[in-house]
């Protein structure tokens, strides 16, 4: 079903993100028939380019982003999504550029959607906020999009969300969290609310702990800069895992609306208690020379500026919520960088069944239910079945196993990924799946404690092997309650 007509203004048109990420998503809505006609999408930048320049850009970012054959099917498409591009040379901190963007967007007299991007550094929301106001560019029908990361702490999110409030309603604003346009975190509320089976049982009660891992296999190669002074806490915990977090752990909504959905999240964050420090462990991938990593491999500190670096490129803890539902069940978070594979996964612990029946030599297996993120989504749940044959009573574990792709074939692999989700419910008006600005100053007040610790401490990261599961520690701290992490795989 197309959208509504709408204008779509990319400030940092010219930028990684949108080259990346953007422009590619908004081109595989083209080909899906999705945009309407008229819809028009500007790029800004600082840069002196025409508009012809612009689509010879963007052509070279969609061959290099898209696969050799979404290139072949798509290429007279590609033509025809081009065309709908402009550039403008915009100078946010100056006035050149926005007389022509009014003139652009048929303003006054326009009453289309029109969308603000801001794939900017945070530095630049407050001047660009100002232009738009000041050259009258926003009304009930704009919409501003801005990117993580949304402040560096409490005091500079709070900061931000003063800024945009000055000019904008927050029903305008729309922060985005890419992990909550994936098809499968937004399964979890599909699983947990559209099920009978699972939700009497997501409790203390019944369930043991909660692990949730997001894996990656690469290093911070090409973001080095950027990922120095933030750290997996900043970078990955404060926002992606914590969303995961709050899906798994929040009250049932009302109803699938925004501010129904996002209020239970922000209850769940602020039920949060802080993180004792032996609680957490940090990492830093080594190399050789640290003497735990392998030498083919640039370590961390070797790819970032600073050779003594004390940011972590991993970070575990655990975690307890303190309401009804969750007094005293463990929520173990872990991510990290150059890990052994890129893997993200939630498992629920269940506890045993309360009394074994078949006596101590059957064995007991208590259930586990594996939702799987990225890659190969899908769901397992590990039941306890009686081990075929005549040995007598004896149980063993078999997986319940759904992998999307099998269980729906070309229906997931058309699936739209989560720019694409997220930018046409920008243009819908849908803001269910983007964070509010108490939810995110609620995450920083969790964070902060944490990373200042580090900080008075003088704490300095454990250096992991590359391509390993994470520092020793993050599994004594597992250990230390008779637990032990899943695998990553
Ligand atoms: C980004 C982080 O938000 O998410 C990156 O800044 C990280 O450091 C990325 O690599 C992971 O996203 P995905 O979709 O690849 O899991």
């Amino acid at each position: 079903i197309p959208v509504q007509a709408f204008d779509l203004v990319i400030f940092g048109g010219t930028g990684d993100l949108a080259r990346r990420k953007i422009l590619p998503a908004l081109f595989r809505r083209h080909c899906a028939g999705q945009l309407p006609q008229d819809a028009r999408i500007v790029g800004a930048a600082r840069r002196a380019l025409g508009s012809d320049g612009y689509r010879d850009l963007i052509r070279d970012a969609l061959q290099n982003e898209l696969s050799g054959a979404e290139i072949a099917t798509r290429g007279e498409e590609l033509e025809r999504f081009l065309a709908r591009l402009e550039y403008l040379a915009i100078d946010a901190e100056a006035r050149d550029g926005w007389a022509a963007l009014k003139q652009m967007l048929g303003l006054p007299s326009s009453n289309r959607v029109r969308v603000f991007y801001f794939s900017v550094g945070p530095a630049l929301f407050a001047p660009l906020a100002e232009q738009i106001w000041t050259h009258q560019l926003a009304d009930d029908q704009t919409r501003i999009v801005v990117e993580k990361p949304f402040g560096h702490d409490l005091a500079s999110a709070k900061a931000l969300n003063r800024t945009l409030a000055g000019h904008f309603d927050e029903s305008q604003i729309y922060r985005i969290d890419h992990y909550l346009g994936k098809e499968t975190v937004q399964n979890l509320m599909a699983i947990r609310f559209g099920n009978m089976l699972f939700e009497p049982l997501w409790n203390s009660q019944y369930v043991d702990h909660i692990q949730i891992t997001v894996a990656e296999s690469v290093g911070v190669d090409g973001r080095a800069s950027y990922y120095d002074k933030s750290g997996a806490m900043r970078d990955m915990m404060q926002n992606h895992l914590m969303q995961l977090l709050c899906l798994i752990a929040m009250e049932p909504p009302a109803k699938f609306d925004p501010d129904a959905v996002r209020g239970e999240k922000l209850k769940v964050i602020r039920a949060l208690e802080p993180v004792e420090p032996h609680h957490i462990v940090r990492g830093q991938y080594a190399s050789a020379e640290d003497g735990a990593g392998r030498d083919d491999d640039q370590s961390y500190r070797e790819t970032v500026e600073d050779p003594r670096s004390t940011t972590e490129s991993y970070v575990a803890l655990k975690a307890h919520i303190s309401n009804w539902r969750w007094a005293g069940t463990p929520f173990y978070l872990r991510t990290g960088k150059r890990l052994v594979a890129r893997s993200s996964v939630i498992n629920v612990f269940f506890k045993d069944a309360p009394h074994s029946i078949f006596g101590a030599d059957a064995g007991r297996h208590a259930n586990l239910l594996t939702i799987r993120l990225q890659p190969n989504e899908g769901i397992t749940l590990k039941v306890t079945i009686k081990e075929p044959g005549p040995g007598g009573m004896r149980l063993i574990d078999v997986p319940l196993d759904m992998s999307f792709a099998q269980a729906l074939g070309a229906d997931i692999d058309g699936a739209p990924d989560a720019y694409e989700r997220l930018i046409t419910d920008v243009i819908r008006g849908n803001q269910t799946l983007f964070m509010r600005g108490d939810e995110v100053e609620a995450a920083w007040a969790w964070t902060d404690p944490i990373i200042a610790g580090w900080t008075s401490r003088g704490d300095v990261p454990k250096p992991y092997d590359s391509g390993s599961t994470g520092p020793g520690d993050a599994d004594l701290l597992m250990r230390r309650d008779e637990r032990e992490w899943r695998g990553i795989n």
